[in-house]
């Protein structure tokens, strides 16, 4: 609708905001913001901008990240109640008993969880960086949580022994080998490009196992036509978008619910509102930026 990108853009200027979008977002999302990116470089994106009001595309473990990282900025997350079925698979409490189980092994968690888990952890890393994060870790044995699979890709990559906490994105978890397989049928030319996040298996019959931006750039230095995508739905239209010469198929049915529900309409509201944002629990800030800085440099 012209008469809301209007407002939109006017609205956006006076108040000198930066709209961030997560590439899972849904395309109408993905057009009309600032950036585009993975985990890892939207909360670069938010902590170098410094912009007074950052109104988050995503979930609520990537506003919550970027709130640390940017503590003077107010960040609105548009749609308040899409949250991210992972971080949900670990508390405080699990990350503190885990530790205390395995004295001296390091804890890595992936960025999403939350923000007490994060204040728990050695460190934490985003799909593009988790191997190079648990390589980095400072002990023999590397507690890896939420996700099993990443950690399991982790472990493969970089040959340290790492014990995987058992939880799992229900989208990527819970993804049907036989629709990578019926893909491949259809398109027995196209190169395979899955997320740590699927399955094992899925692993073994891609090409490579890539986060969103790791595909991006595999897509920009390949010389391949077609792609088969193994992540959640709404990164066929980044990479259209990014590469309107190449044809993408998705891998099957991976569709997250909370990144689908963003509208343009909720973007508005979020910039017109007099909300404060999102807070964090101040008494796990200080050490859950410390675990967030060792993410974003490693
Ligand atoms: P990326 O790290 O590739 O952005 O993935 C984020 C995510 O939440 C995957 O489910």
């Amino acid at each position: 609708m012209p008469q809301d990108a209007n407002a939109l853009n006017g609205l956006k200027e006076r108040l000198g905001a930066l709209i961030l979008a997560h590439s899972y977002q849904p395309p109408e999302i993905q057009d009309l913001a600032d950036e585009v990116g993975d985990s890892l470089e939207l909360s670069r994106f938010a902590m170098e901008a410094g912009a007074p009001l950052v109104v988050f595309c995503g979930v609520r473990f990537m506003a919550e990240t970027a709130k640390i990282l940017s503590p003077q900025s107010v960040v609105r997350l548009v749609s308040p109640g899409a949250d991210c079925s992972l971080a949900a698979c670990m508390n405080g409490r699990d990350a503190r008993e885990w530790k205390a189980s395995y004295p001296g092994a390091a804890l890595v968690t992936y960025v999403n969880s939350s923000v007490e888990v994060k204040a728990e952890s050695w460190a934490c890393c985003t799909s593009a960086n988790a191997v190079n994060v648990v390589r980095a870790a400072p002990s023999d044995e590397v507690l890896f949580g939420p996700d099993r699979n990443l950690a399991a890709f982790a472990a493969q990559e970089s040959g340290r022994k790492v014990i995987p906490w058992p939880g799992g994105c229900h989208a990527h978890a819970g993804a049907d080998i036989r629709d990578l397989r019926r893909a491949k049928e259809q398109w027995p030319d196209a190169c395979v490009l899955v997320h740590p996040e699927t399955p094992p298996v899925f692993w073994r019959e891609a090409d490579r196992v890539l986060g969103t931006g790791g595909m991006i750039r595999f897509v920009s230095e390949s010389r391949v036509r077609r792609f088969i995508i193994g992540t959640e739905e709404g990164m066929l239209h980044r990479l259209s978008t990014l590469f309107p010469d190449r044809e993408f198929m998705a891998a099957g049915g991976i569709s997250c619910a909370d990144m689908r529900n963003s509208t343009p309409e909720m973007v508005l509201r979020a910039l017109d509102s007099t909300d404060p944002g999102i807070t964090v629990p101040e008494e796990h800030v200080e050490r859950a930026r410390r675990a967030l800085e060792r993410m974003t440099s490693l």
